[in-house]
């Protein structure tokens, strides 16, 4: 999908592709799109359009702003042809006009979800308006701050004039939630498992910046023995790892009060937390490395060796393959749906310390790639991937620990 249509957004990622759904979606839930009211979000066409061009009384502005969400629609329904779930358009769809377009278009492709988010917080709002000229393209060619905030507010106005509330259809509105403190959520003509799912998403996330650290245990005997899986104790090097991460997240969270350390229920995990203190640990089972079946505790040599036709049924497909009585790739992105909804839920920041496969899912999930791609993200031993969540989307860094 180009830039136009709508983008791969990390709901899709936990809804849309979802193994135990995709048996039941082209009857049930083929082709819901969630369409943003009042969201500010430029596109690259109408960058650089100053707040004339937003104006309900200019045709020209008007015509070439529908046609943009027209061809951005267009492009949804041809991508949920082919197999799309849950689409996400982002666009202000605020007159009844602009909405019963897209319904049009809508009908007997794909069903609509509209989402209106209001805000009557003046302090977010100014403080929203402020990152939309630091930080969003509409403006990056504009070096006068002043000039970029005036124009947008008078563009602002320009939507408040020809606002009309969404009443129509299916509508979720999200009522002053950004502050976690209160807020209110309407839910109309919404019934379904999928549906349902979008609305309980939209009620445990939220912008606030905070940074979410993931890594491997430090290096297991297992590991040094290149057997997989099992419950085995740290070696020497993974003991030292634990020491120096508990020296980096004492550095990294010291003013984090409500910081916590997530691990899985596997022994090297709650190792490596161990020397870290001051922070509520948790243990998730969700979170404990793949269960690789009858396979537990054999080298990649020997299953190669005694097991040849799994071991090339894996290598085939290794999203997909399940180790006899263990699990698959899509398995444990399945089970991390919880895992995903409370990371999703903090304000805090959070430490999660877990395996490879269960980490290389996590990290898709935050860094938007792709679900074939998962299996086979590097996602080395001692070192920390470190995901700032915020208004701004997702940013990245990592640290290396070792040499
Ligand atoms: O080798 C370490 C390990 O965490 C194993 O316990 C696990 O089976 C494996 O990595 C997962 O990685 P892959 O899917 O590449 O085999």
């Amino acid at each position: 999908m180009n830039s136009l249509q709508c983008r791969n957004l990390r709901l899709v990622f936990l809804l849309g592709e979802r193994p135990s759904l995709q048996l039941n979606s082209l009857v049930i839930f083929a082709g819901w799109v969630i369409t943003q009211n009042i969201s500010m979000l430029g596109r690259r066409f109408l960058l650089m359009q100053n707040a004339d061009f937003f104006r309900g009384d200019n045709p020209e502005g008007v015509e070439a702003r529908n046609e943009v969400a027209a061809l951005a629609m267009e492009d949804m329904i041809a991508w949920m042809q082919e197999g799309g779930q849950v689409g996400i358009f982002d666009a202000t769809n605020s007159t009844r006009e602009r909405r019963n377009m897209l319904m049009k278009m809508a009908e007997g492709n794909c069903k609509i979800i509209f989402l209106e988010t209001l805000c009557n917080d003046k302090r977010i709002i100014e403080r929203n308006i402020r990152l939309k000229i630091q930080q969003s393209p509409d403006y990056s060619e504009q070096p006068d701050f002043e000039a970029g905030y005036e124009d947008f507010k008078s563009r602002l106005d320009n939507y408040e004039k020809v606002y009309e509330p969404v009443e129509e259809g299916s509508y979720i509105k999200m009522i002053d939630m950004v502050s976690g403190n209160g807020g209110q959520i309407q839910v109309n003509n919404i019934s379904g498992y999928l549906p349902g799912r979008i609305v309980f998403f939209l009620v445990n996330m939220h912008l606030t910046p905070r940074p979410i650290l993931l890594t491997r245990h430090g290096e297991s005997r297992y590991n040094v023995r290149s057997r997989i899986g099992g419950d085995s104790l740290l070696s020497d090097t993974g003991e030292i790892y634990s020491k120096k991460l508990s020296n980096f997240v004492e550095k990294r969270l010291k003013s984090e009060k409500a910081a916590s350390i997530w691990t899985s229920t596997l022994q090297r995990t709650i190792l490596t937390a161990g020397p870290i203190v001051g922070f509520p640990k948790i243990q998730w089972r969700a979170l404990d490395e793949i269960n690789s079946g009858v396979c537990d505790g054999m080298t990649y040599e020997e299953i190669k060796r005694n097991m040849p036709e799994e071991y090339e049924s894996r290598k085939k497909d290794k999203l997909r393959y399940r180790y006899p009585r263990g699990e698959s790739y899509l398995d444990v992105i399945q089970r991390l749906e919880p895992v995903i909804i409370e990371l999703e839920r903090q304000r805090a920041p959070v430490v999660v310390i877990s395996h490879q496969a269960v980490l290389r899912a996590l990290y898709a999930y935050f860094a938007d790639r792709p679900l074939k791609e998962i299996p086979h993200i590097e996602m080395p031993l001692h070192t920390i991937i470190e995901i700032q969540m915020g208004v701004t989307g997702v940013q990245e860094k990592r640290y290396k620990l070792m040499d």
